[in-house]
């Protein structure tokens, strides 16, 4: 297997930059299929005294669907070059064509969760809550106008990390995260 196990608590990770800058793909299925998507906001952190990931999926969003069928999915994060990849993967909707193999991504199964054997981390998480943004509850009315011309509010999913593996084969080491 090219990953292995580590802690979750992952010794060096920069949501900011993983995220905000370097971007990670949303993946979820089962044995009826697989979907990816691109995303670029996200958290992780402590809640209910767990490990969590937050990410926020538009209704739209095929991946939605495959999240609400398993509860589960992962976050895979990758090395730059293959960011033009995670471009297609997050304008392009697998409602449409198999895009994982238009960008040649090779998925992998690790414990019953899917990701990409091409990425140098996984986190394998498993839905606690879930809830669709209210635009009744915006304190700064600015988030809702720029984000929200459509009124499409994304569903926050709060998940605990269950599971971190790191890519042990072609470069990938957890020193280098
Ligand atoms: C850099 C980037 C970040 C994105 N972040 C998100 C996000 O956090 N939430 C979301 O719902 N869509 C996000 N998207 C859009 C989806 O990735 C995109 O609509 C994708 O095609 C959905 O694929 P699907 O329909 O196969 O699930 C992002 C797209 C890009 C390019």
């Amino acid at each position: 297997m090219p990953f292995k196990p580590v802690d979750t608590h992952l010794p060096a990770f920069n949501p900011f930059e993983k995220f905000g800058s370097e971007w990670a793909l949303l993946t979820a299925g089962d044995s009826r299929g697989v979907n990816t998507m691109t995303v670029s906001w996200g958290c992780l952190g402590v809640l209910w005294n767990r490990d969590v990931a937050t990410v926020y999926v538009r209704p739209q969003r095929y991946t939605k669907e495959f999240i609400d069928r398993t509860g589960r999915f992962t976050l895979s994060f990758y090395a730059p070059e293959h960011k033009a990849a995670l471009g297609v993967l997050g304008r392009v909707s697998g409602r449409d064509e198999d895009k994982i193999a238009r960008v040649g991504l090779t998925p992998i199964e690790l414990g019953g969760d899917f990701a990409f054997e091409e990425a140098e981390l996984v986190l394998a998480c498993r839905v606690l809550y879930a809830d669709e943004i209210d635009p009744k509850l915006f304190w700064d009315a600015s988030c809702d106008e720029r984000n929200y011309p459509e009124h499409d509010y994304h569903t926050a999913y709060v998940a605990e990390v269950e599971r971190a593996y790191v890519r042990t084969q072609g470069a990938a080491q957890e020193g280098a995260l």
